[in-house]
C-alpha cells in the first residue's frame, strides 16, 4: 500500500472508515477470547508528546504491544524536539528507525510538516485543530450500541474545537446530521464547518441542538493549551452544560459521551456523566481496539 497519514478523519474514505471500525469490533473480540496476534511483529511506532495524555498514551502503547510490536515515549523534556530540532529533521530521522510515528501536538501545521517530510504512517493523536483517533472510538462506541449512525442526530454543546471539528468532518464521512451548539466567538473554523456542508447546522441555543437529538456530545471548555482562559470561559459556557435538563429534550434512549477527561459540574453534570445514559467509560476503552486497527490498517 501506499503510504498513508491519519492526519484528520478526511485521509480515509467512508468504506475505509467503516472497515476499520469493524476490524476494531473483531480485534476487541478476538482480545476478549484470548486470541493473540503478531500482526505488527517487530515494528515499532514512536509516540511524540507535547501535551498530556493518558487514554491516547496508554491505548497506542498497548496497542503496540499486543499486536507483537513495540511503542518508544517521546516528550520534549528529553528530546530535542524540545530544544529546538527542526520537526522536518525529525520527521526524516525517525523514518530511517521506526515504522510510524503518533504526535499530539498544539499547531496542525507542525503535524503536516512532520508528515510532508517522513516516509513513514503519521498519525494525529490530537493537534489544536483535530482529534480523529477520539472519532474512531466514538464511532465504533456507537456501533455497538446503536447500530449504523447514518441519518441520526448528534448534538454537540460547547466549544468549536478540536473535537467539534473532528465531530463535523465525522458527520460528512458517516453520513449523520450534527447540531452545534457554541457560544458566540467560540464557533468551530468557519472552513472546516463548511467541507461538510448541509450535514451540519450551528445556532448558539443547546435546547434546540438537544431536543430529540439521538446523541449528545461535550467537551472541556478549556482544552490543553487555553488553562488561562479557564475562568472567562466557565462563565461563559455555563448554559452549554450538559445536565439532566437538557439530555431529557433528547432522545428516551439517547447515548451521551465525552472524550475525557471530564470536569464534573462544569461541561457535564456528574448526574449525566455517572448516568445510565453515559457510554463514556465503553468509548474510552474503545480507544485500544480502534487504534489496533487503524495500525493494522497503516502500519501491517
Ligand atoms: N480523550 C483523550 O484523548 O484522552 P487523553 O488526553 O488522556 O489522551
Ligand atoms: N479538547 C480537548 C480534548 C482532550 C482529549 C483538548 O484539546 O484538551
Amino acid at each position: 500500500m501506499a503510504l498513508r497519514h491519519f492526519l484528520s478523519l478526511g485521509d480515509c474514505s467512508p468504506q475505509e472508515l467503516q472497515i476499520i471500525i469493524a476490524r476494531a469490533i473483531e480485534l476487541k473480540r478476538q482480545l476478549r477470547k484470548g486470541v493473540e496476534h503478531q500482526i505488527l511483529k517487530n515494528k515499532v511506532l514512536a509516540m511524540i508528546f507535547e501535551k498530556s495524555s493518558t487514554r491516547t498514551r496508554v491505548s497506542f502503547e498497548t496497542a503496540m504491544v499486543q499486536l507483537g510490536g513495540h511503542a518508544i515515549f517521546l516528550s520534549p523534556d528529553d528530546t530535542q524536539l524540545g530544544r529546538g530540532e527542526p520537526v522536518e529533521d525529525t520527521a526524516r530521522v525517525l523514518s530511517k528507525m521506526v515504522d510510524g510515528i503518533m504526535i499530539r501536538t498544539f499547531e496542525h501545521a507542525k503535524l503536516k510538516s512532520l508528515a510532508e517530510y517522513s516516509t513513514i504512517p503519521v498519525i494525529n493523536g490530537l493537534s489544536d485543530s483535530f482529534h480523529p483517533c477520539q472519532l474512531l472510538a466514538d464511532m465504533q462506541t456507537w456501533h455497538e450500541q446503536r447500530g449504523s449512525i447514518q441519518g441520526k442526530a448528534v448534538a454537540w454543546l460547547g466549544d468549536g474545537n478540536n473535537m467539534c471539528h473532528s465531530y463535523i468532518t465525522a458527520a460528512r464521512l458517516f453520513d449523520f446530521n450534527l447540531r452545534i451548539a457554541c457560544p458566540e466567538g467560540y464557533q468551530p473554523d468557519a472552513a472546516i464547518l463548511k467541507s461538510s456542508g448541509t450535514h451540519v447546522s450551528i445556532s448558539s441555543d443547546p435546547e434546540l441542538a438537544a431536543r430529540d437529538a439521538d446523541l449528545i456530545v461535550t467537551d472541556v471548555w478549556a482544552s490543553m493549551g487555553q488553562e488561562a482562559e479557564s475562568d472567562t470561559r466557565s462563565e461563559i459556557f455555563r448554559p452549554f452544560q450538559v445536565n439532566a435538563a437538557l439530555m431529557s429534550l433528547a432522545k428516551k434512549d439517547a447515548l451521551f459521551m465525552h472524550c475525557l477527561p471530564a470536569h464534573r459540574g462544569d461541561e457535564v453534570t456528574a448526574e449525566v456523566i455517572d448516568g445510565l445514559q453515559s457510554v463514556v467509560w465503553e468509548e474510552a476503552g474503545n480507544r485500544l481496539h480502534s487504534q489496533k486497527a487503524l495500525l493494522e490498517f497503516l502500519l501491517a
